[in-house]
């Protein structure tokens, strides 16, 4: 059928519908095209928002391994750059981890996400993909059958259906895909770690050259390089914070404070050109599939940014589930598909697990008043492992970039 068709007709259908243009929706695209199997990607947005929505930025090195053995590595490589030093600025003293020569030798590489999107986009579309922005997909039904339907609101308002074999919800943790799930058939685990961090995109050059964790008796404070002139910064904040609460001049004040900066060194200062309050919470659903509906990224789960594995998993999940689809629809292997949501979540599990330990490290357990002396001791005393410990440098080194 020809593109004007397409406008006309407000049911299609394609063996795969996948729901969201993020890391998940994108990789699972790319790799189901690759393999031959008809597939299109429905995006709510349009494609300047999804390309120029400034995201996470730290690829582990197995995604980069994803990426590469796929063929989705050419901006990474090109423009990437690798980074393995974390500073830790602490009551106790300061101390760095350069973790590629620790655990498993492995770096991060920092690539802005949305640039990554951009790439994966382009790449879906040069090859042929089917991709329909503007596109907000409304409900998945009869997901519990062979034939399932996603239907949809188009860009005009419209109505229109998508009939499908399998649908790919990667629509995030609000989307449809989590939406359409009957009430019983998936479980959800949720926790809420009960800390808030009021996040920052600062133009300013990074401070540091490693990514900087602060403890202090006022809050947790981070720094992460974006790229060469923009830089993110954390400040732990009390729930309910609203965002533009604090003043540019108190957001410096108290980075200044946490960081240390009067014994370690000033912060470069730049315009706060972004800010959000997130409160670190996650979630797992399990399993994470519902007949011919399958949950990718963070709408199979929800992970703190303590420890900057969202993407990671996102593009993890997508090549297992590209691997597992191609087996069933290509050579009408169901095995893989069955087993996706057991092995996606053993990932998810470590990953949850090490983030948890992240989050304990830097913040005292807000749950108690005041948070309680033992837990402070716990907190101090962990730190003091990741200082003086080569075994325990090597375990977090191994679970800081792994997935
Ligand atoms: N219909 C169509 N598209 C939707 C809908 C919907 N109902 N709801 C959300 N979307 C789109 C969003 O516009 C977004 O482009 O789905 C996409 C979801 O992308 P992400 O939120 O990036 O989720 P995912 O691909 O799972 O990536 C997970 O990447 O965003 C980072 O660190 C973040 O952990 C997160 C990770």
């Amino acid at each position: 059928m020809t593109e004007s068709q397409y406008a006309r007709v407000a049911e299609d259908s394609a063996d795969v519908v996948i729901l969201g243009a993020g890391p998940a929706g994108l990789v699972l695209g790319n790799l189901l095209l690759r393999s031959g199997i008809d597939c299109v990607v429905l995006e709510r947005a349009g494609r300047d928002h999804v390309q120029n929505r400034a995201r996470a930025g730290f690829l582990a090195a197995n995604t980069v391994r994803i990426l590469e053995r796929n063929g989705l590595d050419g901006g990474v490589r090109r423009r990437g750059r690798e980074h393995s030093l974390c500073e830790f600025r602490t009551e106790d003293g300061r101390f760095r981890l350069d973790y590629r020569s620790l655990g498993r030798g492995e770096p991060h590489t920092i690539y802005p996400q949305h640039e990554l999107v951009a790439d994966l986009l382009a790449q879906f579309i040069d090859d042929g993909g089917r991709i329909r922005f503007d596109t907000e997909a409304v409900a998945v039904s009869d997901a519990d059958g062979p034939t399932p339907t996603v239907t949809v609101r188009e860009g005009d308002g419209r109505p229109g259906r998508w009939r499908a074999r399998y649908v790919a919800a990667c629509d995030g943790r609000h989307g449809a895909g989590r939406r359409s799930l009957p009430s019983g058939v998936v479980h959800r685990h949720h926790r809420d770690h009960g800390v808030s961090w009021l996040g920052l995109l600062a133009e300013a050059p990074p401070s540091l050259d490693a990514v900087g964790y602060a403890t202090h008796p006022r809050g947790f404070a981070g720094h992460m390089a974006r790229s060469a002139e923009i830089t993110r910064y954390y400040l732990q904040c009390e729930r309910g914070t609203q965002a533009d609460a604090w003043s540019e001049d108190r957001v410096w004040a108290e980075l200044d404070l946490r960081m240390r900066a009067a014994e370690y060194g000033p912060l470069l200062r730049g315009r706060v050109v972004q800010r959000a309050v997130v409160d670190l919470e996650s979630d797992v659903l399990e399993p994470l599939r519902h007949g011919s509906l399958f949950l990718v990224g963070d709408a199979a789960a929800l992970i703190s940014p303590s420890a900057a594995k969202g993407a990671n998993l996102a593009v993890l999940e997508a090549e297992i589930l590209a691997q597992a689809l191609t087996a069933d629809l290509a050579h009408g292997d169901p095995e893989p598909l069955a087993a996706y949501s057991e092995r996606c979540l053993a990932h998810i599990w470590r990953a949850q697990e090490f983030s948890h330990w992240m989050i304990r490290l830097l913040h005292d357990d807000p749950g108690t008043e005041g948070a309680s002396l033992f837990q402070k001791r716990l907190r101090h005393s962990r730190m003091a492992s990741l200082r003086t410990s080569r075994t325990q440098q090597d375990w977090f080194a191994e679970n800081y970039v792994g997935i």
